[in-house]
C-alpha cells in the first residue's frame, strides 16, 4: 500500500484503522471501540480495553521465542562500557525491582519519580512502574532541585528512583545532594527512594527512607504483569510551558502501545529483531517513545547511550555505534548532527566505520535546516528524514513514512502528516489559510490514540492551552505553512517555548528565576539564534534605582541563579542590562521583535508600541555585546 492508501484507509474509516492497528498488541481483555467521544473535546482511546504496558514490551516477547535476543545494549563511552541485556534477562530484573516496589506497598495508580542517567536501570524503572500500573515520571538529569520539587509537588509520588550521580564528559553530576535537596523544598514527601549507587559516586543514603538498588530486591517475590484500563495513565511527562509551572502530559497506556507500535514499523522501518538507536535522553519525550517503549513494544533492541556526539572521545562517536551495534535506524536531534560538522567538516571519523546497516536517519526535536540535512545525506548517502512531534503527541504528526514508502524529500519540511492526524494551518480568526500561506499549525480533534488526553490534575489548563484558541482543533503552539503538494513547514514557535540544543525551555520559567534577583526591576528573556544549537537564551535586565551592584555582577549572579534553579541544561549564559523593555501600549513586552532585532534581521514597528525610541535603546546595547550586527 502507498501513503496516500494508507492516509485514506484511516480518513475513510478511523475507527477501523485504529481498531487494526490494536489487533497487533497484547490484550487481556480487547478493547470493544476505538474511540470514547462521550466527553468531546476531552477524548479517550480503548478505555473498555484491559492490558499491561510492560507485558507488550518484554513478556510477550520471551513467551514468543525471543528470550535469548538483545533488548537493550548501553553503550558509554564515557566510561568505556558496554552491556547487552536480553529480553529474559530483562523480564527478570523488571519483575523483581516491580516485586520490591509492590512489596514497599506502590500499587496501581500510585506516581513514582524517576531521576536518572543513560542507564538501563531508568528504562528497567520505567518497566517496573508499568508492570505494576503505577505511572512513572522521568525527570530530566540535566534540571536542579527546584524543577525536580515542582514536579514532586505536582505528581505527589509514592516513591521516588534515583541514581547516585550522571556522568557528563569531564564531571560527575552528584544526584543525591540534588535529591536530597528537592525533597526538602517540596511540600510531598515520597515515602522512600530507591538509589542506583553507580561507581562513579557512592551516596550517602537517608536512614529509613533511602534504600540502595540491589539490597532493596533482595528475597523479593518477583511481580507479574498488572491488567490496566486502555485509559489508565501510563506515565506523566513535564514539559515547557509558557509559565514557570511545567505542564504534566498525560498518556493513556492503550492508545500509548497502539500508536508507538504502528511507528516503529510504518514509520521507522523496524521490525522484531532489528536495532534501533534514538540518540536521546530518558527525560525527553524521544527517550520516552524511542529509547524506550516503541523499540521494545516492536520486539526490537535499543541503545542506550550515554555519551555525546563529539568529544567522547571523537566526532566519530556515531559511526562506532552503528558499526558495533549495527543499528539499522538512527534518531538524533539535528544540533547533534551540527556539533559533529562543527568539529568534522568532512565526517572523516564517522566514514571511517563501516555504515553497511544503517538504512535512515531521523531526525527531530527542532527544526532540521536544509545544510544539516544535506550534509548527512551527502556523507552518510542514505535517507534522512526529517519529523515533526512533540511532547504533547507522543509521537510523530508529520514525517516521511520511511517503513510505508519513501517520498520524495523536501529540504525544510518534515513532509506529510501520519494517519490520525488531520493537519491544518489557520488564520487568527481559526480559519484555513490557502496553501502557502504562513498561519497557527493545529491539528483537527480528536487527535489519535496515544496523543495527550488531558494535564496531570490541570483539565482547565489544558482547555485554554491547546482547545480555546481554535475550537474543534488542537493548537499545536507551531506556526508555519502547508505547500501544494501537502508538505508542511514549520517556521516558529507561536508562545515564549524556545528551543536551546533540542531542549524544549520556556523563558517565563527564566524570567521568574531572573526577577528574584533584589537587583533586578523588570526582566525579558528571548531566544537568539545561534550556530549551533537553533537558540540561546539571553537575558534583558532593567536594575533598580540606586542599585549598588554593578550590571556585570547582576549578570553573574542571574547566570548563576538559572543554573542553580533550572539546571545546567538551560545553558542560560549572556545578559545585557538596559534601561527600560519595549512594550505595546498595554504593557506587553515586544519579545518577538528583540528576538529580531538581536538577530539582526528585519522587522515591522508593531503598530502598537508604547515608545519606538526603546527599540533603538534596545539595538545600541545589544550592539555593545556584539549581537545586533555589531
Ligand atoms: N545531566 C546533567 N547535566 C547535563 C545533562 C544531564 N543529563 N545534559 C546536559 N547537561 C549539562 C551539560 O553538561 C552542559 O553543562 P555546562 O554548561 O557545564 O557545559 C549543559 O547542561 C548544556 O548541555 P548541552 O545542551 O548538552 O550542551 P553541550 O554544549 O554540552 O553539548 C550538543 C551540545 C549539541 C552536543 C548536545 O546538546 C547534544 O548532543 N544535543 C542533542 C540533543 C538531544 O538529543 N535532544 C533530544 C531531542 S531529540
Ligand atoms: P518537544 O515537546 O520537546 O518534543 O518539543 C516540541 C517542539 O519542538 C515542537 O512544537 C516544535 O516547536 C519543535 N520541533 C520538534 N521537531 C521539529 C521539527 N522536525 N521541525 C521543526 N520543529 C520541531
Amino acid at each position: 500500500m502507498s501513503y496516500q492508501d494508507v492516509y485514506a484507509a484511516w480518513k475513510n474509516d478511523p475507527e477501523a484503522f485504529w481498531m487494526e492497528a490494536a489487533s497487533r498488541i497484547d490484550w487481556m481483555t480487547p478493547p470493544g471501540k476505538a474511540l470514547f467521544d462521550e466527553r468531546a473535546p476531552f477524548y479517550e482511546w480503548f478505555s473498555d480495553g484491559q492490558l499491561n504496558a510492560c507485558w507488550n514490551a518484554v513478556d510477550r516477547h520471551v513467551e514468543a521465542g525471543r528470550g535469548d535476543q538483545l533488548a537493550i545494549i548501553h553503550d558509554s563511552p564515557i566510561t568505556h562500557s558496554y552491556r547487552g541485556i536480553t529480553y529474559r534477562d530483562l523480564q527478570s530484573r523488571v519483575a523483581s525491582l516491580a516485586g520490591a516496589l509492590r512489596a514497599k506497598g506502590v500499587e496501581k495508580g500510585d506516581r513514582v519519580i524517576i531521576y536518572m542517567p543513560m542507564v538501563p536501570e531508568a528504562l528497567e524503572a520505567m518497566l517496573a512502574c508499568s508492570r505494576l500500573g503505577a505511572i512513572h515520571s522521568v525527570v530530566f538529569g540535566g534540571f536542579a532541585a527546584h524543577e525536580l520539587a515542582v514536579r514532586i509537588d505536582d505528581c505527589t509520588p509514592k516513591a521516588i528512583i534515583a541514581a547516585s550521580c550522571g556522568l557528563e564528559p569531564g564531571r560527575i553530576v552528584q544526584y543525591k545532594p540534588l535529591l536530597d535537596r528537592a525533597i526538602e523544598l517540596a511540600d510531598h514527601k515520597p515515602d522512600f527512594c530507591v538509589i542506583l549507587q553507580r561507581e562513579q559516586e557512592v551516596a550517602k543514603l537517608v536512614e529509613g527512607r533511602d534504600f540502595a538498588w540491589h539490597s532493596f530486591q533482595y528475597g523479593v517475590e518477583p511481580a507479574e504483569c498488572v491488567p490496566v484500563a486502555g485509559n489508565h495513565p501510563h506515565y506523566i511527562l513535564y514539559t515547557s510551558g509558557t509559565t514557570g509551572q511545567p505542564k504534566g502530559v498525560v498518556r493513556h497506556t492503550g492508545g500509548h502501545v497502539v500508536a508507538l507500535n504502528w511507528t516503529m514499523k510504518n514509520v521507522y522501518g523496524i521490525d522484531a529483531g532489528d536495532v534501533f538507536w534514538a540518540a536521546s535522553d530518558v527525560g525527553w519525550v524521544v527517550g520516552h517513545s524511542y529509547i524506550c517503549y516503541a523499540p521494545l513494544f516492536a520486539g526490537a533492541t535499543t541503545i542506550v547511550f550515554e555519551g555525546k556526539p563529539v568529544g567522547t572521545p571523537d566526532p566519530g562517536t556515531f559511526g562506532r555505534i552503528i558499526q558495533n551495534h549495527k543499528v539499522k535506524s538512527f534518531f538524533t536531534a539535528p544540533t547533534a548532527i551540527r556539533a559533529v560538522k562543527r568539529e568534522d567538516p568532512e565526517c572523516s571519523y564517522i566514514k571511517d566505520y563501516n555504515l553497511k546497516s544503517l538504512q535512515a536517519v531521523f531526525l527531530a526535536g527542532e527544526r532540521a535546516d536544509p545544510d544539516t540535512v544535506k550534509w548527512v545525506e551527502e556523507h552518510l548517502q542514505v535517507p534522512v528524514i526529517d519529523h515533526w512531534w512533540q511532547t504533547e503527541t507522543g509521537w510523530p504528526i508529520v514525517a516521511n513514512p520511511f517503513g510505508i514508502e519513501l517520498l520524495p524529500v523536501k529540504h525544510g519540511s518534515p513532509s506529510v502528516p501520519m494517519p490520525g492526524y488531520d493537519v491544518q494551518v489557520l488564520d487568527e480568526a481559526g480559519h484555513p489559510v490557502p496553501a502557502g500561506t504562513l498561519g497557527a499549525v493545529a491539528i483537527k480533534l480528536p487527535m489519535p490514540p496515544g496523543t495527550l488526553p488531558t494535564l496531570w490534575n490541570a483539565e482547565e489548563r489544558f482547555r485554554k492551552s491547546y482547545l480555546d484558541a481554535f475550537p474543534g482543533y488542537y493548537e499545536t503552539g507551531d506556526a508555519g505553512y502547508i505547500d501544494d503538494d501537502g508538505y508542511l513547514y514549520i517556521m516558529a514557535r507561536t508562545d515564549d517555548v524556545i528551543n536551546v540544543a533540542g531542549h524544549r525551555l520556556s523563558t517565563g520559567a527564566m524570567e521568574e528565576v531572573l526577577s528574584s534577583h533584589p537587583d533586578v526591576a523588570e526582566c525579558a528573556v528571548i531566544g537568539v539564534a545561534d550556530p549551533l544549537k537553533g537558540q540561546t537564551p539571553l537575558g534583558f535586565l532593567c536594575l533598580k534605582k540606586g542599585s549598588a551592584a554593578s550590571p556585570e555582577q547582576v549578570g553573574r549572579e542571574v547566570v548563576r541563579m538559572v543554573r542553580d534553579q533550572i539546571g545546567p541544561v538551560a545553558a542560560f549564559k549572556t545578559t545585557v542590562v538596559v534601561e527600560r523593555l519595549p512594550k505595546t501600549r498595554s504593557g506587553k513586552i515586544l519579545r518577538a521583535t528583540m528576538a529580531r532585532i538581536a538577530d539582526g534581521e528585519d522587522f515591522k514597528m508593531p503598530a502598537t508600541i508604547d515608545d519606538p525610541a526603546v527599540l533603538d535603546e534596545i539595538r545600541t546595547a545589544l550592539q555593545g555585546i556584539g549581537m545586533a550586527g555589531g
